[in-house]
């Protein structure tokens, strides 16, 4: 089964309207070659109206960081899925593992935002990755926190991202055996969750220290379908590096 592949850049809390040379660098330099993936970054809100509407016709497409599940109401300083969606952007992470430590969010929170998301079809992002640990509570841990998918999924509005927490922004990385595997296993969970059609079709991206230098073997792996890059994205040509090593 063919599955789709995506690289996206999450920007976190960085980059201004002043990243555009970023941006436009990672689009010309689409333009110029063949590549198999999709390629879309999620900049922080403050830009994210102005990333989408200026690259509307660009061959980048744009997501949030997170989302609120309520449409509008007194929840100061959040923005829900539907202004994310007014705005043109596509796509929405949802569950980092850095909400999920500083803001607290909860799986039932996570499920009612990728609920949310998903009515006003943008794509989800959905990201899971657990703290150092060994394979039975890493793989209780992947298992509840997919318990945030609702009952019925469809494998092209709902993207994984296996972060491991310990890998994200350390330099570290499991071994390309590990990824593989780990990824297998959770392909393992979602068939037994869903049924196994959802398992294989399922794109699942790997995240936590991505770099041009060992993107091409990450990528490669037979149950990787992209990444999920932080730090690598906020620099053009680290960017196109990743989607270049990926064939
Ligand atoms: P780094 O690529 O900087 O490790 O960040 C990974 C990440 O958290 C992407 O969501």
């Amino acid at each position: 089964m063919k599955r789709n592949k995506y690289i996206i850049g999450n920007w976190k809390m960085n980059g201004d309207k002043s990243s555009i040379k970023v941006v436009n660098t990672i689009n010309k330099s689409l333009q110029r070659k063949r590549y198999n993936s999709k390629i879309v970054i999620c900049p922080p809100f403050t830009v994210l109206d102005f990333y989408s509407r200026s690259l509307k016709r660009s061959k980048i497409s744009f997501g949030s960081q997170d989302c609120h599940h309520e449409e509008s109401g007194a929840y100061t300083g959040c923005v829900s899925s539907k202004m994310i969606k007014d705005i043109g952007a596509k796509y929405s992470i949802i569950g980092h593992s850095e909400r999920r430590q500083y803001q607290n969010e909860s799986i039932s929170e996570i499920s009612n935002k990728i609920i949310s998301a998903l009515k006003e079809n943008l794509k989800v992002i959905f990201c899971i990755g657990e703290q150092d640990s060994e394979i039975k509570v890493r793989t209780k841990i992947l298992r509840k926190q997919i318990n945030s998918l609702p009952a019925k999924i469809d494998t092209n509005k709902i993207i994984l991202a296996y972060e491991p927490v310990w890998a994200i922004g350390t330099g570290k990385t499991p071994s390309l055996g590990d990824i593989n595997s780990i990824h297998q296993n959770i392909r393992k969970i979602i068939s037994k969750k869903f049924n196994p059609k959802i398992g294989k079709g399922i794109s699942i991206l790997y995240g936590g220290s991505v770099n041009p230098k060992n993107a091409s073997d990450i990528l490669n792996l037979d149950n990787v379908d992209g990444a999920l890059v932080g730090g690598a994205s906020l620099k053009a040509r680290d960017f196109c590096k990743i989607i270049d090593s990926y064939n």
